[in-house]
């Protein structure tokens, strides 16, 4: 049994839901449904949301609250054989964390940019020059870009300081107050883009399906891809936070709530998004296409942009906006780091405290890495390679392990004994038949795709080193970390049954 707990069940769905909408429902959702078919987009999109959303959800926060413990320990509990793949989640997470806190220290800098519109008119040319000082390709590191290390250090102290505090005086006190404020302010943001002219027009492009791409894998890998990211789910963040829920909680409730609040503002974002963008295709009389643009584009390029168009409250639609992504960024960030240090504090025995220090001084010198001119390379193909190739490959052996391996009637009935509803039989069919094969069909697919058609235009060596070396590395070292022994046997469980 863990030791810390949630303090309050609305507090462990606001931290729940809080780590579940990030940067990815608000940059990355926009772009990936509308790269992906629009409107058609949707039709995958919620087939992957009620065959591995709610369901691993659901089994995540059963595998946490009966394991009893981070990551490694409530998969050893659960199977004594099984302690690898907490730590290959656990290094998804640590590689995430790197770079997601990179992207909110660029959000947190663009808030106060926007107050003097600071990016001028090329907004293009500030971010990539300016700003990143991109080089000329992968291998041409430049130097540190000393202006990103202040936001970089304070996104590090707010997430050090709340892990610091601990489960109840931390992150639940950070989500009940961010969450509210982010939804408020979001809201602010969606009606002053749906007042725009030019609104509908966006919108129309959003939801006019483009049926002729959701017949292609990648579209699938998309869906799935987003909800896995999106939803926290398959890098142990879930795991985690179930493990400090007390034993008579529900799962099941909070498993639809946390799903359905997280896709709604996914939703909420992409036509937010888009009602803006038409604004944009108005006033300069071009097609959306023309100024929608895909990855990061979309929020540190476009968004300027229409920041400096928009015919009134200039900077402070800018300040709303990037000090909304800081906001949605930073309780994500906070959850993803306390799967590592969990993990790191119950292996070796450490108090919370320290712990923290150790993580946090690892995680932030790697991620000084993407602070250097080639840093935007670097995450780009990392978090390309982290999401289609571990997120979905940890999603499928997990799901392979528990349909197969383990009774998963247990789960559900242990869930459904203290949940406010019951679920049927309906989801250990997904989660053993349906979702592994869709998974392992897309999966094979996609690697197929990766050596006939090489991401981007990234030179090979860099892709096989960053890109499939980073997965690779991440298995490597969860091998490693099972290899140790466990510092003290407290809440290990020698029969490997909790
Ligand atoms: N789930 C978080 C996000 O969507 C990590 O950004």
């Amino acid at each position: 049994m863990n030791n810390e707990q949630w303090g309050t069940r609305a507090g462990f769905i606001l931290a729940a839901v809080g780590s579940a909408i990030g940067l990815g429902n608000i940059w990355r959702f926009p772009y990936v449904a509308y790269e992906n078919g629009g409107g058609a987009f949707l039709v995958p999109y919620l087939f992957a949301l009620l065959t591995a959303g709610i369901p691993i959800l659901i089994l995540e926060f059963g595998i946490g609250k009966k394991g009893g413990g981070s990551a490694p320990l409530s998969w050893r509990n659960l199977n004594q054989k099984w302690e690898w793949m907490g730590w290959f989640q656990v290094l998804i997470s640590f590689v995430i964390i790197t770079y997601y806190s990179v992207i909110i220290a660029w959000a947190l800098s663009y808030t106060k940019l926007s107050l003097n519109l600071e990016w001028g008119d090329d907004t293009k040319g500030f971010l990539f020059g300016d700003f990143l000082g991109v080089t000329d390709g992968v291998w041409n590191m430049g130097g540190l870009q000393t202006h990103l290390i202040l936001p970089l250090v304070i996104v590090w102290s707010i997430v050090f300081i709340t892990l610091y505090k601990g489960i109840k005086s931390g992150i639940e006190r950070v989500s009940k107050f961010v969450m509210p404020l982010l939804i408020f302010l979001f809201l602010i943001i969606t009606f002053r883009g749906l007042s725009l002219e030019g609104a509908a027009m966006g919108l129309n492009h959003f939801f006019t399906p483009d049926w002729s791409k959701v017949w292609h894998y990648k579209t699938w890998i998309a869906a799935y891809g987003q909800i896995f990211f999106s939803l926290s789910i398959g890098y142990a963040i879930m795991i985690t936070y179930a493990s400090y829920l007390p034993k008579k909680s529900d799962v099941n409730n909070s498993a639809f709530i946390t799903a359905l609040g997280n896709s709604g503002f996914e939703l909420l974002a992409g036509i937010t998004v888009f009602s803006i963008l038409g604004f944009m295709a108005f006033e300069n009389n071009v097609n959306i296409s023309e100024v929608a643009a895909g990855g990061i584009g979309l929020a540190f390029v476009v968004f300027p942009k229409v920041i400096n168009t928009l015919p009134a409250f200039n900077n402070l639609f800018g300040f709303l906006f990037f000090g909304c992504l800081v906001l949605a960024g930073i309780t994500s960030a906070i959850s993803i780091m306390e799967v590592v240090v969990a993990a790191i504090r119950d292996k070796f025995n450490l108090t919370r405290e320290r712990a923290v220090v150790w993580v946090t001084a690892v995680s932030f010198s790697v991620s000084l890495l993407y602070a250097t001119g080639a840093g935007l390379y670097f995450l780009d193909i990392v978090d390309h390679f982290i999401n289609s190739f571990g997120i979905l490959l940890s999603g499928l052996i997990q799901l392979i392990l528990f349909g197969w391996f383990y009774k998963l009637r247990d789960i559900r009935e242990a869930g459904n004994a203290t949940s406010d509803f019951r679920i049927g039989a309906w989801w250990e069919i997904i989660l053993k038949f349906i979702t592994p094969s869709i998974l392992l069909f897309i999966y094979a697919q996609n690697l197929i795709g990766a050596f006939r058609e090489p991401y981007e235009d990234y030179p090979i060596s860099a892709l096989l080193t960053l890109g499939a070396g980073s997965v690779l590395l991440v298995m490597a070292i969860a091998w490693f970390f099972t290899r140790l022994s466990w510092k003290h046997s407290k809440s290990l469980n020698k029969k490997g049954v909790a």
